[in-house]
């Protein structure tokens, strides 16, 4: 909490209210002057639009239009869970994009867009109640002309939500959509800390659902060639099937193995490092059961209506 993190004496911005919880931003985000002046910022946890005091919110939120129609359009609906994706062109909604932005660098330290919203496509993670009341949990965005191979430029969970699986949900929808385009993806870089954190986890988690398949469910998406001899089902796999299977790119396929400790170098004729892969049984049914069993959303990739813009 040093002054010299307070570039200027004018942000004075200590907490941001968004629908009954006052949450500490972690950055500084450049919201205009006059509001990072006031110690409160409130927030429409709709639209996101930002007002200098409860009453200013309270009056807008009457009339806010996003309450029951979120910008963009709604691609993916969990009536279960109570839980929508809606998709929003960074050129068709510019104020909205541009106040998930700001909202985003409140907990992001690396310099991110805010204004230049317009190349990037928003995926925005809703709950809603029974009566269709969108509230904003997080998002990730992409961009629209990724000839770099990244399927995720940026992503957020309100700290609110944070630990609850809504980061993992939203990786695997960025990795569904990449999918769904034929394409393998790979995040934007540098991941934060927390980014890093989330990612590892998610490689792995992906990599240990695909394994699991194989040994648990008899799947035989895997296999090239059994051999049961001696007990042992060998799989002819490779790291090219798993970025297949998984969507992820090659690199991130590795990592996720290394997690796993299942990357290890067999002896080496020539010159070249030959591989092999190897998993653990019980590991692949305890870190799937474990992840199974806890109470966070799963993606449902029945629930997606979306065609890759070509
Ligand atoms: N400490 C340790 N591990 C963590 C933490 C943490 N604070 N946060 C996430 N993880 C790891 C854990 O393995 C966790 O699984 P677990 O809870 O079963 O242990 C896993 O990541 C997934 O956690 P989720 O609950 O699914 O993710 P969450 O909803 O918390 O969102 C996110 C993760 C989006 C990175 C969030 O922390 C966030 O918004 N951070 C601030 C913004 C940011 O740094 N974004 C990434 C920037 S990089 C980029 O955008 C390409
Ligand atoms: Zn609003």
């Amino acid at each position: 909490n040093s002054s010299n993190s307070i570039p200027n004496s004018s942000n004075k911005l200590k907490v941001i209210h968004f629908d009954n919880y006052e949450i500490q931003p972690w950055y500084k985000s450049p919201y205009p002057t006059e509001f990072n002046s006031n110690s409160i910022m409130y927030i429409c946890p709709h639209c996101l639009l930002y007002f200098n005091s409860s009453f200013t919110l309270n009056r807008h939120s009457i009339k806010c239009s996003s309450k029951r129609h979120p910008n963009g359009r709604e691609i993916y609906r969990d009536n279960n869970e109570k839980v929508s994706i809606f998709e929003i062109d960074g050129r068709k909604n510019v104020i909205f994009c541009q106040n998930l932005c700001l909202l985003a660098k409140l907990f992001l330290n690396s310099k991110t867009l805010y204004y230049d919203v317009e190349p990037f496509i928003f995926y925005v993670l809703y709950e809603f109640s029974n009566d269709e009341n969108f509230k904003f949990v997080g998002y990730f965005s992409k961009e629209k002309l990724n000839s770099t191979g990244y399927n995720l430029s940026c992503i957020m969970t309100l700290p609110i939500y944070q630990r609850r699986g809504f980061g993992n949900f939203l990786i695997d929808f960025s990795y569904l959509l990449s999918k769904r385009e034929f394409k393998l993806g790979t995040p934007e870089k540098p991941l934060s800390h927390l980014g890093l954190l989330s990612y590892r986890n998610y490689w792995k988690i992906s990599i240990i659902k695909e394994i699991y398949k194989f040994f648990y469910e008899n799947s035989d998406t895997l296999i090239k060639n059994v051999d049961n001899k001696n007990n042992l089902k060998k799989l002819y796999l490779s790291i090219d099937d798993l970025s297949n299977l998984t969507g992820m790119a090659h690199d991130d396929v590795i990592v996720g193995l290394e997690q796993l400790n299942s990357l290890i170098t067999v002896n080496k004729d020539d010159d070249i490092n030959k591989y092999a892969l190897i998993f653990n049984y019980s590991l692949v049914k305890e870190i799937y059961t474990s992840f199974m069993k806890r109470d966070t959303i799963k993606l449902n990739k029945d629930y997606l209506v979306w065609k890759p813009i070509i």
